[in-house]
């Protein structure tokens, strides 16, 4: 599902004419199969953000390849990846990124409403996704009426409302204390079993790993523990 190629990234510095390139990724390679959680540990500035922004289009490799879906997407351009993002990928980020004017309800409905999807299909389908991720009481509240794991729920929520395969997260649990941390994970974990999503799971947090099937180690931008596979 997704194969990285002898990555390598560098990033520009300083002014012009006398840039430095700073090597943050060194050739990375790994394969991930549809059905995986995987996580990525390591510590701040091994490059594990740099990763997921190049996995996802946001920044383009110094050199390698991606594929995704047996498809060579590394000279996308940016139309190219907005659509294939909106069709292929869910994103979970540490702040939650909610919008504070929405309520729950209409923050998990805006991705249907920018894809056009008709309203009763749009209704029905927030409403069973909310009671999926056990929130469809708090449907008409707003983000800062929320706990910190709810607004994540919402979020997850959210990421899967366009039914994607992959769902990309950077910390998703860095800013929620241990038990709501469990639960977070939990929801994760259980929505890979019934729907065989694949996560891939950026994080400083080794509980992360009891839900992952595998964890690399990244250090200084290089892949230390390649695939070990944990027990869940
Ligand atoms: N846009 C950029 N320009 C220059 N250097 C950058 C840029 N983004 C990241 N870096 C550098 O790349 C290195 C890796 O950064 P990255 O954000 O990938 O680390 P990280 O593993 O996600 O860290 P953290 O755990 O703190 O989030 C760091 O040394 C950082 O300073
Ligand atoms: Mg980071």
């Amino acid at each position: 599902m997704i194969q990285v190629q002898s990555l390598t990234h560098s990033f520009s510095v300083g002014k012009k004419g006398q840039e430095k390139h700073i090597p943050v990724l060194k050739n990375i390679s790994l394969s991930i199969e549809q059905g995986e959680i995987v996580s990525v540990v390591g510590r701040s500035g091994s490059g594990k953000s740099t990763l997921l922004h190049l996995l996802s289009g946001y920044i383009k490799p110094t050199s390698g390849n991606i594929f995704i879906n047996n498809q060579n997407v590394t000279n996308f351009n940016e139309k190219q990846w907005a659509e294939f993002r909106l069709q292929h990928f869910g994103f979970i980020f540490q702040s939650f990124q909610l919008i504070p004017s929405l309520t729950t309800f209409e923050n998990v409905e805006l991705p249907l409403i920018l894809k056009g999807i008709q309203t009763d299909i749009r209704k029905k389908q927030v409403s069973k996704l909310l009671e999926r991720v056990g929130l469809e009481a708090h449907a008409t509240h707003y983000p800062n009426e929320l706990s910190g794991g709810q607004q994540q729920r919402v979020s997850i929520a959210r990421a899967l409302v366009l039914e994607p395969k992959i769902i990309l997260a950077d910390e998703p649990t860095g800013s929620l204390d241990v038990e709501t941390e469990n639960e977070v994970l939990e929801l994760m974990k259980n929505l890979n079993k019934e729907n065989g999503i694949l996560f891939f799971i950026i994080t400083h947090d080794k509980e992360v790993a009891s839900i992952s099937h595998r964890q690399f180690v990244l250090e200084q931008g290089v892949i230390k523990e390649g695939g070990v596979f944990v027990d869940v």
